[in-house]
Protein backbone atom coordinates (compact mmCIF):
# COMPACT_ATOMS: atom_id res chain seq x y z
CA UNK A 1 0.00 0.00 0.00
CA UNK A 2 1.27 3.29 -0.50
CA UNK A 3 2.77 5.14 1.96
CA UNK A 4 0.63 7.77 3.71
CA UNK A 5 2.22 11.43 4.65
CA UNK A 6 1.68 11.69 8.09
CA UNK A 7 1.27 15.19 9.85
CA UNK A 8 -2.07 15.03 12.06
CA UNK A 9 -1.27 11.15 12.19
CA UNK A 10 2.60 11.46 12.82
CA UNK A 11 3.44 8.49 15.70
CA UNK A 12 -0.24 7.84 15.91
CA UNK A 13 -0.63 4.28 17.49
CA UNK A 14 2.88 4.58 18.28
CA UNK A 15 3.02 6.28 21.72
CA UNK A 16 0.45 5.51 24.39
CA UNK A 17 -2.60 7.96 23.90
CA UNK A 18 -2.51 8.82 27.74
CA UNK A 19 0.85 9.77 28.50
CA UNK A 20 2.14 13.10 28.19
CA UNK A 21 5.83 11.97 28.20
CA UNK A 22 5.88 9.76 25.58
CA UNK A 23 3.89 12.46 23.65
CA UNK A 24 7.22 14.89 24.62
CA UNK A 25 9.71 12.63 23.86
CA UNK A 26 8.88 12.54 20.27
CA UNK A 27 9.02 16.43 19.88
CA UNK A 28 5.66 17.13 21.87
CA UNK A 29 4.65 20.87 23.16
CA UNK A 30 7.39 21.66 20.77
CA UNK A 31 4.70 23.59 18.99
CA UNK A 32 2.86 25.04 22.27
CA UNK A 33 6.46 26.54 23.47
CA UNK A 34 7.40 28.37 20.63
CA UNK A 35 3.70 29.97 20.53
CA UNK A 36 4.20 30.92 24.27
CA UNK A 37 8.02 32.43 23.29
CA UNK A 38 6.67 34.74 20.57
CA UNK A 39 3.08 34.84 20.97
CA UNK A 40 2.21 37.86 18.76
CA UNK A 41 3.48 35.71 15.67
CA UNK A 42 1.26 32.68 15.83
CA UNK A 43 -1.64 33.92 14.03
CA UNK A 44 0.56 35.58 10.72
CA UNK A 45 2.42 32.30 11.02
CA UNK A 46 -1.09 30.31 10.93
CA UNK A 47 -2.33 32.56 7.88
CA UNK A 48 1.05 32.07 6.44
CA UNK A 49 0.55 28.24 6.11
CA UNK A 50 -2.75 28.05 4.14
CA UNK A 51 -4.61 26.35 6.76
CA UNK A 52 -8.03 25.90 6.10
CA UNK A 53 -10.97 24.68 8.01
CA UNK A 54 -11.07 20.05 8.07
CA UNK A 55 -14.84 20.32 9.78
CA UNK A 56 -15.88 20.69 6.25
CA UNK A 57 -16.57 24.64 5.13
CA UNK A 58 -12.80 24.87 4.45
CA UNK A 59 -12.45 28.40 6.17
CA UNK A 60 -9.40 29.70 6.83
CA UNK A 61 -8.40 29.05 10.58
CA UNK A 62 -5.79 31.97 10.37
CA UNK A 63 -8.28 34.60 9.56
CA UNK A 64 -11.03 32.98 12.12
CA UNK A 65 -8.28 33.50 14.87
CA UNK A 66 -7.64 37.08 13.59
CA UNK A 67 -11.00 38.11 14.38
CA UNK A 68 -11.27 36.63 17.67
CA UNK A 69 -7.66 37.80 19.08
CA UNK A 70 -8.75 41.11 17.55
CA UNK A 71 -12.15 41.67 19.70
CA UNK A 72 -11.90 42.55 23.18
CA UNK A 73 -13.54 40.68 26.02
CA UNK A 74 -13.16 39.24 29.90
CA UNK A 75 -13.51 35.94 28.60
CA UNK A 76 -12.60 34.63 25.23
CA UNK A 77 -12.92 30.13 24.91
CA UNK A 78 -11.65 27.74 22.63
CA UNK A 79 -14.30 24.69 21.49
CA UNK A 80 -13.17 21.99 19.57
CA UNK A 81 -15.93 20.55 17.22
CA UNK A 82 -15.65 16.66 18.00
CA UNK A 83 -19.71 15.94 17.42
CA UNK A 84 -18.01 13.71 14.45
CA UNK A 85 -22.12 13.33 13.27
CA UNK A 86 -21.75 12.72 9.55
CA UNK A 87 -22.51 8.96 8.55
CA UNK A 88 -19.39 7.38 7.20
CA UNK A 89 -16.77 9.99 8.89
CA UNK A 90 -14.31 8.60 11.58
CA UNK A 91 -11.38 10.61 11.29
CA UNK A 92 -11.52 13.04 14.41
CA UNK A 93 -11.64 9.65 16.67
CA UNK A 94 -8.85 8.24 15.05
CA UNK A 95 -6.60 11.72 16.55
CA UNK A 96 -8.52 11.52 19.74
CA UNK A 97 -7.92 7.39 20.32
CA UNK A 98 -4.09 7.70 19.80
CA UNK A 99 -2.61 11.06 19.62
CA UNK A 100 -4.91 12.80 21.65
CA UNK A 101 -1.85 15.31 23.07
CA UNK A 102 -1.42 16.94 19.57
CA UNK A 103 -5.41 17.85 20.06
CA UNK A 104 -4.67 19.48 23.17
CA UNK A 105 -1.27 21.46 21.78
CA UNK A 106 -3.35 22.81 19.12
CA UNK A 107 -6.24 24.21 21.37
CA UNK A 108 -3.53 25.67 23.66
CA UNK A 109 -1.73 27.68 20.78
CA UNK A 110 -5.28 28.73 19.23
CA UNK A 111 -6.04 30.08 23.01
CA UNK A 112 -2.09 31.39 23.73
CA UNK A 113 -2.41 33.37 19.88
CA UNK A 114 -6.45 34.76 20.94
CA UNK A 115 -6.04 34.74 24.91
CA UNK A 116 -8.43 32.01 25.77
CA UNK A 117 -8.22 31.12 29.37
CA UNK A 118 -10.53 28.22 28.52
CA UNK A 119 -11.02 25.46 26.18
CA UNK A 120 -13.69 22.73 25.45
CA UNK A 121 -13.90 19.55 23.43
CA UNK A 122 -17.02 19.12 22.68
CA UNK A 123 -17.34 15.31 22.29
CA UNK A 124 -20.55 13.44 20.65
CA UNK A 125 -22.26 10.78 22.96
CA UNK A 126 -22.02 7.65 20.67
CA UNK A 127 -17.77 8.22 21.55
CA UNK A 128 -17.57 7.06 25.11
CA UNK A 129 -14.68 5.18 24.85
CA UNK A 130 -12.96 8.22 23.50
CA UNK A 131 -14.24 10.23 26.39
CA UNK A 132 -12.49 7.76 28.68
CA UNK A 133 -9.10 8.22 26.87
CA UNK A 134 -9.74 12.22 26.57
CA UNK A 135 -10.62 12.62 30.89
CA UNK A 136 -7.15 9.91 31.31
CA UNK A 137 -5.03 11.90 28.72
CA UNK A 138 -6.44 15.32 29.78
CA UNK A 139 -5.67 14.96 33.65
CA UNK A 140 -1.67 14.08 32.68
CA UNK A 141 -0.93 16.90 30.67
CA UNK A 142 -2.42 18.83 33.73
CA UNK A 143 -0.21 16.70 36.29
CA UNK A 144 2.55 17.21 33.84
CA UNK A 145 1.73 21.67 33.54
CA UNK A 146 0.95 21.58 30.23
CA UNK A 147 -2.58 22.90 30.71
CA UNK A 148 -4.55 24.15 33.65
CA UNK A 149 -2.32 27.12 35.64
CA UNK A 150 0.47 28.60 34.46
CA UNK A 151 1.03 26.15 31.14
CA UNK A 152 5.00 25.60 30.99
CA UNK A 153 5.97 27.76 33.71
CA UNK A 154 4.47 30.61 31.20
CA UNK A 155 2.63 32.36 33.67
CA UNK A 156 -0.53 32.04 31.00
CA UNK A 157 -3.55 30.14 32.05
CA UNK A 158 -5.53 27.47 29.68
CA UNK A 159 -7.28 24.36 30.81
CA UNK A 160 -9.47 22.09 29.08
CA UNK A 161 -12.91 20.26 30.12
CA UNK A 162 -14.62 17.87 27.91
CA UNK A 163 -18.59 18.54 27.26
CA UNK A 164 -20.59 15.25 25.81
CA UNK A 165 -23.36 16.27 23.45
CA UNK A 166 -26.74 14.11 23.76
CA UNK A 167 -26.42 12.05 20.22
CA UNK A 168 -27.57 15.05 17.78
CA UNK A 169 -26.40 15.68 14.23
CA UNK A 170 -27.26 19.14 13.99
CA UNK A 171 -25.00 19.93 16.99
CA UNK A 172 -22.16 19.60 15.13
CA UNK A 173 -23.21 22.79 13.40
CA UNK A 174 -21.22 25.22 15.20
CA UNK A 175 -24.00 27.71 16.52
CA UNK A 176 -26.11 25.11 17.63
CA UNK A 177 -23.18 23.07 19.49
CA UNK A 178 -23.17 26.33 21.46
CA UNK A 179 -26.78 26.52 22.32
CA UNK A 180 -26.27 22.78 23.06
CA UNK A 181 -23.44 23.84 25.37
CA UNK A 182 -25.24 26.79 27.23
CA UNK A 183 -28.31 23.91 28.14
CA UNK A 184 -30.81 24.55 25.81
CA UNK A 185 -32.08 22.61 22.86
CA UNK A 186 -29.57 22.12 20.08
CA UNK A 187 -30.96 24.57 17.26
CA UNK A 188 -28.97 26.74 14.78
CA UNK A 189 -28.55 30.47 15.66
CA UNK A 190 -29.06 33.03 13.03
CA UNK A 191 -25.58 34.68 12.30
CA UNK A 192 -23.87 37.25 12.20
CA UNK A 193 -23.07 37.73 15.16
CA UNK A 194 -20.54 34.93 14.20
CA UNK A 195 -18.95 32.82 17.27
CA UNK A 196 -15.60 34.48 16.90
CA UNK A 197 -17.06 37.65 18.17
CA UNK A 198 -20.35 36.48 20.14
CA UNK A 199 -20.26 33.00 20.82
CA UNK A 200 -20.37 30.60 23.39
CA UNK A 201 -22.52 33.03 26.45
CA UNK A 202 -22.08 35.70 24.52
CA UNK A 203 -17.99 35.86 24.71
CA UNK A 204 -15.88 35.34 21.74
CA UNK A 205 -15.26 31.82 20.92
CA UNK A 206 -12.87 29.80 18.59
CA UNK A 207 -14.76 26.95 17.01
CA UNK A 208 -12.52 24.56 15.24
CA UNK A 209 -12.83 20.52 14.05
CA UNK A 210 -10.54 18.41 15.63
CA UNK A 211 -7.98 18.06 12.76
CA UNK A 212 -7.71 21.48 12.20
CA UNK A 213 -6.71 22.38 15.95
CA UNK A 214 -4.51 18.99 15.57
CA UNK A 215 -2.53 20.84 12.23
CA UNK A 216 -1.53 23.93 14.21
CA UNK A 217 1.69 22.26 16.22
CA UNK A 218 3.52 20.88 13.26
CA UNK A 219 2.88 24.35 11.21
CA UNK A 220 4.68 26.32 14.26
CA UNK A 221 7.43 23.90 14.57
CA UNK A 222 8.60 23.48 10.99
CA UNK A 223 6.51 27.05 9.95
CA UNK A 224 4.24 27.80 6.85
CA UNK A 225 6.54 26.63 3.81
CA UNK A 226 7.09 23.47 5.06
CA UNK A 227 3.50 23.44 5.25
CA UNK A 228 2.45 24.86 2.11
CA UNK A 229 5.05 22.32 0.43
CA UNK A 230 2.41 19.92 0.78
CA UNK A 231 -1.33 19.46 -0.83
CA UNK A 232 -2.79 22.28 -3.21
CA UNK A 233 -1.63 26.09 -3.39
CA UNK A 234 -5.57 27.22 -2.11
CA UNK A 235 -5.74 23.73 0.13
CA UNK A 236 -1.99 22.86 1.69
CA UNK A 237 -1.37 20.28 4.05
CA UNK A 238 -2.64 16.89 3.98
CA UNK A 239 -5.86 15.43 4.61
CA UNK A 240 -7.34 12.53 6.57
CA UNK A 241 -9.30 10.86 4.11
CA UNK A 242 -11.99 7.74 5.60
CA UNK A 243 -12.52 5.10 2.92
CA UNK A 244 -16.02 3.06 3.26
CA UNK A 245 -18.64 1.58 1.78
CA UNK A 246 -17.53 -1.23 -0.84
CA UNK A 247 -13.51 -0.88 -0.58
CA UNK A 248 -11.32 -3.97 0.12
CA UNK A 249 -9.45 -1.98 2.96
CA UNK A 250 -12.03 1.03 4.63
CA UNK A 251 -10.32 3.02 7.02
CA UNK A 252 -8.81 6.50 7.62
CA UNK A 253 -5.29 7.49 5.63
CA UNK A 254 -3.27 10.68 5.99
CA UNK A 255 -2.20 12.40 2.37
CA UNK A 256 -1.90 15.62 0.66
CA UNK A 257 -4.65 17.29 -0.09
CA UNK A 258 -4.91 17.41 -4.01
CA UNK A 259 -4.29 13.20 -3.75
CA UNK A 260 -6.71 11.65 -6.81
CA UNK A 261 -9.90 10.13 -5.64
CA UNK A 262 -8.80 7.09 -8.42
CA UNK A 263 -5.18 6.58 -6.42
CA UNK A 264 -6.96 6.77 -2.55
CA UNK A 265 -9.83 3.84 -4.45
CA UNK A 266 -7.29 1.68 -6.01
CA UNK A 267 -4.03 2.02 -4.15
CA UNK A 268 -4.77 2.77 -0.92
CA UNK A 269 -8.48 1.32 -0.61
CA UNK A 270 -7.34 -1.52 -3.20
CA UNK A 271 -10.62 -1.63 -5.34
CA UNK A 272 -14.04 -2.82 -4.26
CA UNK A 273 -14.40 -6.35 -2.91
CA UNK A 274 -14.79 -9.65 -4.73
CA UNK A 275 -13.43 -7.81 -8.39
CA UNK A 276 -16.43 -6.19 -8.33
CA UNK A 277 -17.02 -3.06 -10.53
CA UNK A 278 -17.26 0.76 -8.98
CA UNK A 279 -20.76 2.12 -10.10
CA UNK A 280 -20.36 5.69 -8.10
CA UNK A 281 -18.65 7.41 -5.48
CA UNK A 282 -20.38 9.62 -2.47
CA UNK A 283 -18.02 12.17 -1.92
CA UNK A 284 -17.36 14.52 1.41
CA UNK A 285 -19.97 12.86 4.05
CA UNK A 286 -23.71 12.22 3.57
CA UNK A 287 -24.56 15.50 2.49
CA UNK A 288 -22.14 15.60 0.03
CA UNK A 289 -22.46 14.84 -4.16
CA UNK A 290 -22.32 11.42 -5.85
CA UNK A 291 -20.00 10.91 -8.52
CA UNK A 292 -19.80 8.29 -11.09
CA UNK A 293 -16.79 5.95 -11.59
CA UNK A 294 -15.82 7.77 -14.89
CA UNK A 295 -14.64 10.74 -12.70
CA UNK A 296 -12.24 8.97 -10.02
CA UNK A 297 -9.15 11.53 -11.57
CA UNK A 298 -11.20 14.10 -9.61
CA UNK A 299 -8.75 15.61 -6.97
CA UNK A 300 -9.80 15.63 -3.78
CA UNK A 301 -9.26 19.34 -3.18
CA UNK A 302 -11.30 21.65 -2.02
CA UNK A 303 -11.54 23.57 -5.84
CA UNK A 304 -10.93 20.83 -8.09
CA UNK A 305 -13.77 18.93 -6.61
CA UNK A 306 -16.29 22.11 -6.85
CA UNK A 307 -15.16 21.90 -10.57
CA UNK A 308 -15.98 18.15 -11.07
CA UNK A 309 -19.33 18.07 -9.05
CA UNK A 310 -18.11 16.78 -6.09
CA UNK A 311 -17.63 17.68 -2.66
CA UNK A 312 -14.93 17.68 -0.71
CA UNK A 313 -16.33 18.19 2.90
CA UNK A 314 -14.34 16.56 5.83
CA UNK A 315 -12.67 14.26 3.05
CA UNK A 316 -14.95 10.83 3.10
CA UNK A 317 -15.35 8.91 0.37
CA UNK A 318 -18.00 6.18 0.44
CA UNK A 319 -18.04 3.51 -2.39
CA UNK A 320 -20.52 2.08 -3.98
CA UNK A 321 -20.24 -1.38 -6.24
CA UNK A 322 -22.20 -1.89 -9.38
CA UNK A 323 -24.49 -3.97 -7.34
CA UNK A 324 -25.73 -0.82 -5.81
CA UNK A 325 -29.22 0.73 -5.82
CA UNK A 326 -28.80 4.96 -6.23
CA UNK A 327 -32.22 4.71 -4.84
CA UNK A 328 -31.78 2.88 -1.93
CA UNK A 329 -28.78 4.98 -1.06
CA UNK A 330 -31.12 8.66 -1.57
CA UNK A 331 -34.11 6.76 0.54
CA UNK A 332 -31.40 5.66 3.28
CA UNK A 333 -29.64 9.18 3.27
CA UNK A 334 -32.78 11.40 3.04
CA UNK A 335 -34.51 9.27 6.21
CA UNK A 336 -31.30 10.31 8.31
CA UNK A 337 -31.60 14.11 7.04
CA UNK A 338 -35.48 13.77 8.00
CA UNK A 339 -34.76 12.38 11.33
CA UNK A 340 -31.97 14.66 11.93
CA UNK A 341 -33.91 17.85 11.48
CA UNK A 342 -34.04 19.93 14.29
CA UNK A 343 -37.20 21.27 12.64
CA UNK A 344 -36.46 25.33 13.05
CA UNK A 345 -37.04 26.54 9.76
CA UNK A 346 -40.04 25.36 7.59
CA UNK A 347 -37.81 24.42 4.32
CA UNK A 348 -36.12 21.85 5.98
CA UNK A 349 -38.97 20.50 8.36
CA UNK A 350 -41.43 20.10 5.51
CA UNK A 351 -38.80 19.65 2.79
CA UNK A 352 -36.82 16.51 4.06
CA UNK A 353 -40.01 14.71 5.08
CA UNK A 354 -41.08 16.07 1.09
CA UNK A 355 -37.73 14.70 -0.03
CA UNK A 356 -38.45 10.85 1.47
CA UNK A 357 -41.65 10.83 0.66
CA UNK A 358 -40.89 11.64 -3.14
CA UNK A 359 -37.75 9.56 -3.32
CA UNK A 360 -40.17 6.60 -2.19
CA UNK A 361 -42.35 6.95 -4.43
CA UNK A 362 -39.83 6.44 -7.24
CA UNK A 363 -38.40 3.75 -5.96
CA UNK A 364 -41.22 2.12 -5.25
CA UNK A 365 -42.19 2.66 -8.92
CA UNK A 366 -45.59 4.94 -8.11
CA UNK A 367 -44.20 8.01 -8.87
CA UNK A 368 -46.23 10.65 -11.07
CA UNK A 369 -45.64 12.58 -13.70
CA UNK A 370 -44.72 15.99 -12.48
CA UNK A 371 -42.59 14.33 -9.29
CA UNK A 372 -39.71 14.33 -10.89
CA UNK A 373 -40.06 18.63 -10.96
CA UNK A 374 -40.93 18.58 -7.78
CA UNK A 375 -38.50 17.28 -6.53
CA UNK A 376 -36.24 19.89 -8.65
CA UNK A 377 -38.24 22.61 -7.34
CA UNK A 378 -37.93 21.61 -3.48
CA UNK A 379 -34.31 20.69 -3.45
CA UNK A 380 -33.57 24.30 -4.91
CA UNK A 381 -36.00 25.85 -2.44
CA UNK A 382 -33.82 23.63 0.21
CA UNK A 383 -30.90 24.97 -0.91
CA UNK A 384 -31.45 28.47 -0.78
CA UNK A 385 -34.21 28.87 1.85
CA UNK A 386 -32.99 26.56 4.99
CA UNK A 387 -31.06 28.14 7.46
CA UNK A 388 -28.26 25.87 8.23
CA UNK A 389 -26.14 23.48 6.54
CA UNK A 390 -28.04 20.48 7.25
CA UNK A 391 -31.61 21.70 5.17
CA UNK A 392 -29.17 23.62 2.28
CA UNK A 393 -27.52 20.38 1.63
CA UNK A 394 -29.48 18.01 2.61
CA UNK A 395 -30.52 17.91 -1.56
CA UNK A 396 -27.19 17.51 -2.69
CA UNK A 397 -27.19 13.87 -2.91
CA UNK A 398 -30.35 13.63 -4.94
CA UNK A 399 -29.23 16.90 -7.40
CA UNK A 400 -26.22 14.99 -8.00
CA UNK A 401 -27.68 11.77 -9.03
CA UNK A 402 -29.91 14.01 -11.35
CA UNK A 403 -26.71 15.68 -13.11
CA UNK A 404 -24.89 12.49 -13.35
CA UNK A 405 -27.90 9.38 -13.65
CA UNK A 406 -29.99 11.88 -15.91
CA UNK A 407 -32.54 8.75 -16.90
CA UNK A 408 -32.20 6.35 -13.23
CA UNK A 409 -35.12 8.05 -12.06
CA UNK A 410 -37.35 7.60 -15.54
CA UNK A 411 -35.97 4.01 -16.01
CA UNK A 412 -36.28 2.85 -12.50
CA UNK A 413 -39.71 4.36 -11.31
CA UNK A 414 -42.20 5.36 -14.44
CA UNK A 415 -41.64 2.73 -16.25
CA UNK A 416 -42.18 0.37 -12.64
CA UNK A 417 -44.87 2.58 -12.04
CA UNK A 418 -46.53 2.59 -15.49
CA UNK A 419 -46.85 -0.94 -15.13
CA UNK A 420 -47.94 -0.94 -11.83
CA UNK A 421 -51.14 1.17 -13.03
CA UNK A 422 -51.18 -1.18 -16.40
C1 LIG B 1 -25.36 19.92 10.13
C2 LIG B 1 -23.91 20.25 10.34
C3 LIG B 1 -23.11 19.36 11.05
C4 LIG B 1 -21.76 19.65 11.26
N1 LIG B 1 -21.01 18.74 11.94
C5 LIG B 1 -19.71 19.02 12.17
C6 LIG B 1 -18.90 18.10 12.91
O1 LIG B 1 -19.36 17.05 13.37
N2 LIG B 1 -17.60 18.44 13.12
C7 LIG B 1 -17.06 19.61 12.63
O2 LIG B 1 -15.88 19.88 12.86
N3 LIG B 1 -17.80 20.47 11.92
C8 LIG B 1 -19.10 20.22 11.70
N4 LIG B 1 -19.85 21.13 11.01
C9 LIG B 1 -19.21 22.40 10.56
C10 LIG B 1 -19.18 23.41 11.70
O3 LIG B 1 -20.37 24.18 11.68
C11 LIG B 1 -17.99 24.39 11.59
O4 LIG B 1 -17.94 24.87 10.29
C12 LIG B 1 -16.66 23.72 11.91
O5 LIG B 1 -16.67 23.13 13.18
C13 LIG B 1 -15.57 24.80 11.88
O6 LIG B 1 -14.31 24.22 12.12
P1 LIG B 1 -13.16 24.21 11.03
O7 LIG B 1 -13.04 25.62 10.50
O8 LIG B 1 -11.95 23.78 11.77
O9 LIG B 1 -13.56 23.25 9.97
C14 LIG B 1 -21.20 20.86 10.76
C15 LIG B 1 -22.01 21.74 10.03
C16 LIG B 1 -23.34 21.43 9.83
C17 LIG B 1 -24.18 22.40 9.06
S1 LIG C 1 -31.95 23.81 8.18
FE1 LIG C 1 -32.89 22.11 9.31
S2 LIG C 1 -31.43 21.59 10.89
FE2 LIG C 1 -30.90 23.64 10.11
S3 LIG C 1 -31.99 25.10 11.43
FE3 LIG C 1 -33.35 24.67 9.73
S4 LIG C 1 -34.61 22.96 10.47
FE4 LIG C 1 -32.85 23.05 11.81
Amino acid sequence: MMEQVRVVLDHAGDISPISSEEYLRIGGYQGLKKALEATETIIDTIKASGLRGRGGAGFPTGLKLSFTANTQADQKYIVCNADEGEPGTHKDRIIMVEIPHRLFEGMAIAAVAVGASQGYIYLRAEYPYVATILEQALADARRQGLIGSNIMGSGVDFDIQLFIGAGSYVCGEETALLDSMEGKRGEPRFKPPFPGVQGLWGRPTIINNVETLSNLPAIMVKGPKWFRSMGTERCPGTKLFTLCGNIAHPGVYEFPVGTTIRTLFEEVGGGCPRGKKLMAVQTGGASGNIIPASLLDTPMDIDACAEAGATFGAGDLMFMDEDSCLLDVLENLTEFFEEESCGKCTPCREGNTQLLRLIREFRNGTAQEGDLNLLLELSNVMRGGCLCGLGQSSPNPILSVLRFYPDLFVENSYRKGDLAYA
